[in-house]
Order: C-alpha cells, then sequence, then structure tokens
C-alpha cells in the first residue's frame, strides 16, 4: 500500500508518502520550532496558526518529492488525538477534506502508536534488511509520554511501565529552562553535556526502593533545582554547566535503563528492544541501551535517522498501514479529533 500519513499534533506539520509501512518515499517536516526559542515553549494558538499556513504547501510538496498523484495513493492516516487540539484540528481536516475528494479510506492514528511504528522506516527502496521481530518490548519517551510497552504484533501489547509526573522528554526540557538553553531543551542539554564527566554530580535514582517498571522524573528536577541553588554563581562557570548538564543527561537515561533492564528481565523471550519518541535522538540514551541489550543478548532497534525520533508523518503512515492491516475492523467509519486519549484503549492484548 502506498499511505499519505499527516501529523500535527503539536509544533510541527508533516506530511508524508510511505510504502508497505517500511519505505519512505518522501518526509516533508515544517516546525515552528524557531518561533518558539524566544518563548521558552509552543503557545498552541501560534502553532495551528502557523499549520494552517504551511499545511496545503507541506501536502503539496511530499506528493512532489515522492513523485507520486494522489491517483497513487491507497489511504490517508492522520493523528487523530492525542496532542494540542487546535494543531490536531488543522491535520485531521485536511486529512478528511482530501479523502472524501480524492476517495480514499481515512485512517485515523493516536500518536503514540506513531512513534511505535517508527523503528521500520527507512529511506532505502530495499526496506530493513531485518524483518519484525516480537514479542518486543518497546521504551517511547517523548515530551508527552514516557511509557514501557510489552508488543505482541505491531497493533497489539500491554503497558507495562509509565511516568508518574513528567515525561522524559519534559525532564529534558525543564532542566534546560533551568540551565538558561532554548527550547526544545533535549537537544541543546546534550550538546552542552558533550565531552564533560557525567559523575561529577550525584543524581538520586528514582523509585530505587520499588520493585516497579515506572518513571518518575519529578525528584531529579528539584534536585537540578538545589543543585543550582547551592552552587550559586560557581553554575555560571561554563565546565561547570557542562558538567551538571552531563550528570543530570545521565541520571535521566540510568533511570530509564534500570527499568529497561528489569523489563527484559522480567518478559523472558523478548525478541528486540525499541527505543522511540524525540529522547530516542539522545546519544547518551542510545549509546547505554546499546550496551545493556548486548550485555542481554536482545537485538536493539531504534529509529533510522533522527528525523524519524521527532514528530514526523512517515510514522502515521506506518501506523496507519499497520492498523490497516491487523486491525481492519478497529478502523472508525468516523472519528473525533481529540486533545487526550489512551493508547491502550486502542491496541488489542
Ligand atoms: O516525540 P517528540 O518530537 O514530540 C512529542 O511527542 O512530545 O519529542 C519531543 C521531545 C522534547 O522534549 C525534546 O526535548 C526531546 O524530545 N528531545 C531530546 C533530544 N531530541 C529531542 N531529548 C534528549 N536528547 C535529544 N537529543
Ligand atoms: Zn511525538
Amino acid at each position: 500500500m502506498i499511505i499519505l500519513g499527516i501529523e500535527t499534533s503539536c509544533d510541527e506539520t508533516s506530511a508524508s508518502v510511505v510504502r508497505d509501512g517500511v519505505t519512505v518515499l518522501s518526509c516533508v517536516i515544517a516546525s515552528s520550532r524557531k518561533d518558539f526559542e524566544r518563548t521558552g515553549g509552543v503557545i498552541p494558538e501560534d502553532a495551528a496558526r502557523r499549520q494552517l499556513e504551511v499545511m496545503l504547501p507541506v501536502l503539496e510538496r511530499a506528493l512532489a518529492d515522492a513523485g507520486v498523484s494522489h491517483e497513487d495513493l491507497d489511504a490517508i492516516a492522520v493523528t487523530a488525538m492525542p496532542g494540542l487540539l487546535g494543531s490536531l484540528l488543522v491535520g485531521t481536516t485536511a486529512a478528511r477534506t482530501l479523502a472524501h475528494v480524492w476517495e480514499l479510506p481515512l485512517i485515523p492514528v493516536h500518536h503514540t502508536l506513531g512513534h511505535l511504528s517508527s523503528v521500520w522506516l527507512h529511506t532505502n527502496a530495499a526496506g530493513d534488511a531485518l524483518p519484525p521481530a516480537f514479542p518486543a518490548l518497546t521504551l517511547s519517551v517523548s515530551g508527552g509520554h514516557s511509557d514501557l510497552w510489552y508488543r505482541t504484533s505491531h497493533c497489539s501489547g500491554v503497558c507495562i511501565g509509565s511516568t508518574r509526573d513528567d515525561a522524559a522528554g519534559e525532564a529534558f526540557d525543564k532542566g534546560a529552562v533551568m540551565l538558561g538553553l532554548p527550547y526544545p531543551g533535549g537537544p541543546a542539554l546534550s550538546k552542552l553535556a558533550e565531552g564533560h564527566d557525567e559523575r561529577s554530580y550525584d543524581f538520586p535514582l528514582p523509585l530505587q526502593r520499588e520493585d516497579t517498571l515506572d518513571f518518575s522524573f519529578s525528584g531529579l528536577k528539584t534536585s537540578l533545582k538545589y543543585l543550582l541553588r547551592d552552587l550559586g554563581a560557581a553554575a555560571d562557570d561554563p565546565a561547570v554547566r557542562g558538567s551538571i548538564a552531563a550528570s543530570y543527561q545521565h541520571a535521566i537515561c540510568r533511570h530509564l535503563c534500570v527499568s529497561l533492564e528489569r523489563a527484559i528481565d522480567r518478559y523472558a523471550g523478548v525478541k528486540e528492544v525499541h527505543i522511540v519518541g524525540g529522547v530516542s535522538a539522545n546519544q547518551r540514551l542510545r549509546s547505554m541501551t546499546e550496551h545493556l541489550c548486548t550485555s542481554k543478548s536482545v537485538r536493539l532497534r531504534v529509529p533510522q535517522t533522527l528525523r524519524f525520533c521527532t514528530d514526523n508523518g512517515a510514522m502515521i503512515a506506518a501506523a496507519g498501514e499497520f492498523l490497516f492491516r491487523e486491525r481492519p475492523e478497529a478502523i472508525p467509519r468516523g472519528f473525533t479529533t481529540r486533545a487526550t486519549g489512551d493508547l491502550a484503549d486502542i491496541l488489542s492484548q
């Protein structure tokens, strides 16, 4: 199948054409991130207004880059939940209109199922040399959620761990704000950490006294706040700031890896571990999970390129394909665009 995927759940406007859920023929992403560097976060109305301006040009570019016309498409997939409502409505309104005019099936997709589908995406025509192997453990870490999934197929699985407060991406973003870095903080904080000693400052390991697969990041954030307060003017020194960033980044990644290791031990027979979502772009998280998976003899998969880690239309097209293949009966004839929604209600167990 050739599917057009549309993603507008936050500050990105993306459209992508994907063949068979894996081969990315085009992926266009317009971001209003620069507009929000000054404000330190997304202003929902401004994001939606900007998306309204770029939606059609992005769609036109996606079809042109892929070298296809609407007649070549088999379906349209669109993020229907969760996210900023105004932003989601720009994408779903465009998708509904095009599906009606072009007489194509329309597949509403949960944003997180998009991230869960992003590890198979490839830009080379041959696709992934290694076919999917289930059961898989998927650590899905972004600005909006941090979940651990045990999956037996693309669209079936259970959530076995979740954050009790902030998401991992939020921990990066809020830490970055405290260190005076621009939005979005994750990439800026990891850049600041480069080349610095991550053992310089001790951060507590969250939930260490509990036998749980859950996450909690608010304590790390508070520790960082007190560390900066105690250091006072000393924290203005670039080398000190770099060491703080490295230690804080390591604390976040270590917490994620502890739960992941527990899950690998608990779920015998897991064939693959996947790390997806914006935070999967983090190189330190990648190297730590690589080390863990090698020691446990499980294959690690991360999105092929950094643009497939953060929000993009290709992952939505892929999720649409998998839903179409595995759960055609679950694709509703009509749907409501919603700011909230639980993926566990959509996946079969
Ligand atoms: O998946 P995503 O693009 O959007 C959501 O669905 O939330 O994730 C965005 C999050 C932000 O919190 C951003 O700071 C974080 O991913 N992020 C990173 C890196 N790149 C993006 N965090 C740590 N290191 C990175 N290199
Ligand atoms: Zn996302």
